[in-house]
């Protein structure tokens, strides 16, 4: 049997199939909502995560998700997952089981289980580093942002492009002492900050929702919510730029060891995510861009997800409704 091009799988099965697998995950973390147990809330989201994938009929890899070998024990990069090892369609997995172990085990806002594909070499296969990430929503000319540009040059930019003054612009930024320099420039200038505890894929998701009246995402965060957070804009527009920042000699072999030799090459959108890709998420908890998972009256369990892919630029949003559990 030959191989099924990737392209004619993403486009007839792995579509909704994917929303099943972050269900699986958000519905099996949420039990662990507000308990305070962050390792547990985890650990429950990437087991049925990866039982989840393992059903599917594919031969997928992990290129960038949970962290190496030697600390993740499962969905680790370089993971094969799927049932179709060497005969199903080769299949590129970025994941994050969990993102929002904290707000998960302190019942915040905004968690989420969430994974993109693509076909073989279409996402950055990365170590689990940080990122430094500049985000806008859709509708500016190419190229209004830039990472080697400051934090008011590129407000600046953004702010003339939508015809407001600079202190109408609204930033969301991880509230990270690490970003004490960016927010006190950002508060020089004026600007709205929407500082956020955590979950930056939700955070750059943001910039292309009006209703959350925030244009520029900033800051750094994790890699693989980087390189969630482009596919889902490959899909609904907008721009984004990436750069792996890295604190050790150990962070820098681990990227030689994926094959980055350009250690402070600024990613694009379809350098982080390219040619046809699936985004999905399963909202955790409440949030801007989800619904969590919800106990209905008389038993069962609701969720709220979305799935969208880059080829057709389509959005699907699926409620699910789970009885037998
Ligand atoms: P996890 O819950 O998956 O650990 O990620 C939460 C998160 O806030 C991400 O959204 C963000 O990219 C990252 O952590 C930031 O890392 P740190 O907490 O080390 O600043």
């Amino acid at each position: 049997m030959t191989a099924t091009p990737a392209s004619k799988v993403l486009d007839r099965v792995l579509v909704l199939e994917m929303v099943r697998v972050t269900e699986a995950a958000a519905i099996h973390s949420a039990k662990l909502i507000g308990r305070g147990d962050e390792k547990a809330a985890d650990h429950a989201a990437v087991e049925a995560m990866r039982a989840a994938l393992n059903e599917l009929y594919m031969d997928g890899t992990v290129v960038i998700g949970e962290g190496e070998r030697d600390e993740a024990p499962m969905l680790y990069i370089g993971e094969k997952v799927g049932c179709a090892i060497g005969k199903g369609p080769k299949i590129d997995i970025a994941l994050d089981p969990l993102e929002g172990t904290t707000i998960t085990a302190k019942a915040g806002p905004n968690a989420l289980a969430v994974l993109a594909i693509a076909e073989e070499g279409g996402l950055l296969n990365a170590p689990d580093v940080y990122m430094d990430k500049l985000a806008v929503g859709p509708g500016y000319p190419a190229g209004i942002i830039d990472l080697d540009k400051t934090p008011t040059e590129n407000v600046h930019a953004v702010a003339a492009a939508k015809g407001v003054r600079p202190d109408e612009i609204i930033v969301c930024v991880l509230d990270r002492p690490r970003h004490t320099d960016l927010i006190a420039e950002l508060r020089k200038i004026g600007c709205g900050i929407q500082l956020i505890p955590d979950g930056d894929v939700a955070g750059v998701i943001a910039t292309t929702n009006d209703d959350t009246n925030i244009d520029i995402y900033m800051g750094s965060g994790g890699a693989p919510e980087g390189v969630l957070a482009a596919a889902a804009l490959r899909c609904v527009g907008g721009q984004f730029k990436g750069r792996l920042l890295f604190r050790n000699d150990d962070e820098r072999g681990r990227a030689l060891k994926w094959g980055i030799t350009d250690l402070n090459k600024i990613y694009d959108l379809e350098e982080l995510a390219k040619g046809d890709c699936i985004f999905a998420a399963t909202g955790v908890t409440d949030g801007s861009l989800l619904a969590g998972v919800k106990r209905m009256r008389g038993g069962g369990l609701s969720t709220e997800s979305v799935v969208m892919r880059a080829s057709s630029g389509t959005v699907r949003w699926v409620k699910g409704e789970h009885h037998k559990l």
